[in-house]
């Protein structure tokens, strides 16, 4: 525990201790731009503002200098400023790897600035791997839902070398540490670093990343600090689409379609004061910032077009979906599933048949069968027990495989990854006390915040509705942490492509944090190429 206490208490220096003029790159990740084969954005923040921000990159004769593009925001809460910094790396080569140095003319490290090295995608249909979980959180216990997991799930990211990894949301928890929310997200951002410095960390934005103060979605520290690939709309960085060799991946921001109310949330007694320098108002107990509906179906039309124009390009094999809350949960302690993305996304990944969806939010791992449609009017209302269209989505194969192998083209499979390192591993999961079988809770409406039993403390309701699992392929129950590792295999011509899964869970790290995992389950999904008909 010492060595523990240490490390975190070495984390919590930083922003705070740079002095005024301290240019010093921190919190370095990677992301890839619009093409992954030949974009790459280097992102980080200093402690000050950056004197001349800008990256080194090694070619094969010459450096190159990239001058970075400074983006600022000042919480809204305590009214801290933070300076962030984005170089656009563009022109690259297909497949190589590149040395990159990151430093400003007020770089404490100037002499030995941070450097690292990355890979861009390769082109064509060639092999690679990636890696997703959310719900990271920090490794810095005295922040709400931080846990030391987190970091041995980033070193598990190294361990398994991804070309990228997904981060399906709910990064580190900020808005539940109100005076210090850009103080989380640089504790983030310094354990995140040691494998995003690396390789492309792709994230998707999750409930926890609203925040008061910041912005009219609350998004803005989240979008401060990313650059993304763009999508053509005025809602730049909350969704986007990249290609990877044969894999279409699609980062959707669920929170504009779930009903669920689950983003910054003042309960009570006291109301939320921010800084006086903020010049905000206080915000008063009750208060949710629910952004259902925020988009107004502009991003559902971009899904829309992207998976249209998907269809009609024999360059993609796969389609792959990653978002943070779930259309198909059955943990008993989370939250459950959505109807919301069940009417707006389903009846898309059926028609234009994706073939995963890696969401996070709960936080534990479970696995459904291939569906496809939807069973209406056989969900129960929580209490009454009365009749409630969950839109119960319909399983094509209810058995496994026997050499393993799922034929993609008949459902589409949902994976709950939500295991990266928050300190609530919610690996406990619903089951009809009749029938013994899996069940869900379902939110089919609103759970907008109401006066509770305590004066002057409001809370949400939970779930409205349950309904049979029958969905439900594979629960984890011995652990929440874990990490799928995704492989595709592009085959042959005339041949069939595969895509791997193999998910290694973090067995004890209920209790005790562990850098252990280990392979719980895996599967194969398998299809036609399209560039053989
Ligand atoms: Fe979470
Ligand atoms: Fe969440």
């Amino acid at each position: 525990m010492t060595g523990l206490a240490a490390v975190a208490s070495s984390l919590s220096l930083g922003a705070e201790s740079g002095g005024a003029a301290d240019g010093t790159p921190e919190q370095i990740h990677l992301t890839f731009g619009d093409d992954p084969a030949r974009c790459v954005f280097v992102s980080w923040v200093s402690p000050a503002q950056a004197i001349k921000p800008r990256v080194l990159l090694g070619g094969k004769s010459a450096e190159t200098v990239v001058h970075a593009v400074q983006r600022a925001y000042t919480d809204g809460l305590n009214g801290q400023t933070v300076f962030t910094y984005h170089a656009k790396l563009q022109g690259l080569d297909a497949g190589s790897r590149y040395r990159y140095s990151v430093t400003a003319d007020n770089d404490r490290n100037r002499a030995t600035p941070f450097s690292a090295t990355f890979q861009t995608a390769p082109r064509g249909r060639v092999p690679f791997r990636w890696t997703s979980y959310g719900d990271l959180s920090t490794p810095v216990g005295s922040w709400l839902l931080s846990s030391p997991q987190s970091r041995f799930a980033v070193q598990a990211v190294e361990r398994f070398e991804p070309l990228f990894h997904l981060l399906n949301g709910d990064l580190c928890y900020a808005n539940l540490n109100h005076a210090a929310q850009p103080a989380v997200w640089a504790d983030f951002g310094r354990n995140v670093q040691v494998s995003a410095a690396n390789r492309p960390w792709m994230p998707c934005p999750g409930n926890h990343e609203i925040e008061f103060g910041n912005g009219a979605l609350g998004f803005d520290s989240y979008l401060t600090r990313y650059s993304l690939p763009s999508n053509g709309t005025s809602f730049a960085g909350l969704w986007y689409r990249f290609q990877v060799g044969s894999a279409l991946f699609i980062s959707l921001s669920a929170d504009d379609v779930i009903y669920q109310d689950s983003g910054a949330f003042v309960a009570g007694p006291e109301e939320l004061r921010p800084a006086p320098s903020t010049g905000n108002a206080a915000i008063a107990p009750g208060t949710s910032l629910y952004i259902r509906g925020y988009s107004r179906g502009a991003q559902t039309r971009w899904l829309e077009q992207t998976l249209a124009g998907a269809a009609k390009d024999e360059s993609i094999d796969w389609i792959i979906v990653q978002m943070h809350q779930d259309a198909l949960s059955s943990s008993k302690n989370g939250n459950g599933s959505d109807r919301g993305i069940r009417e707006a996304w389903l009846p898309l990944f059926d028609r234009y048949g994706v073939d995963l969806v890696l969401c996070g939010h709960d936080h534990d791992y479970e696995r459904s069968w291939p569906v496809r449609g939807c069973n209406h009017d056989v969900g129960r209302d929580a209490v009454t027990g009365g009749a409630v269209d969950t839109c119960q989505p319909r399983p094509v194969v209810t058995a496994e495989p026997p050499d393993g192998k799922f034929d993609a083209s008949l459902g589409t499979i949902h994976l709950i990854l939500g295991g990266g390192g928050t300190s609530a591993p919610l690996d406990v999961y619903g089951v009809n006390a009749r029938s013994g079988l899996p069940e869900a809770k379902v939110i089919t409406k609103p759970n907008r915040p109401a006066p509770g039993p305590d004066p002057g403390i409001f809370v949400k309701p939970g779930a409205d509705a349950r309904e049979d699992a029958i969905w439900s392929a594979r629960r984890d129950t011995q652990t929440g942490y874990g990490i799928g590792v995704f492989d595709l295999d592009p085959g042959e011509r005339h041949g069939k492509t595969t895509v791997t899964l193999r998910y290694y869970h973090a067995i004890g790290a209920d209790r005790t944090p562990t850098a252990n995992y280990e392979l719980f389950d895996s599967l194969t999904l398998t299809k036609d190429r399209r560039d053989g008909k």
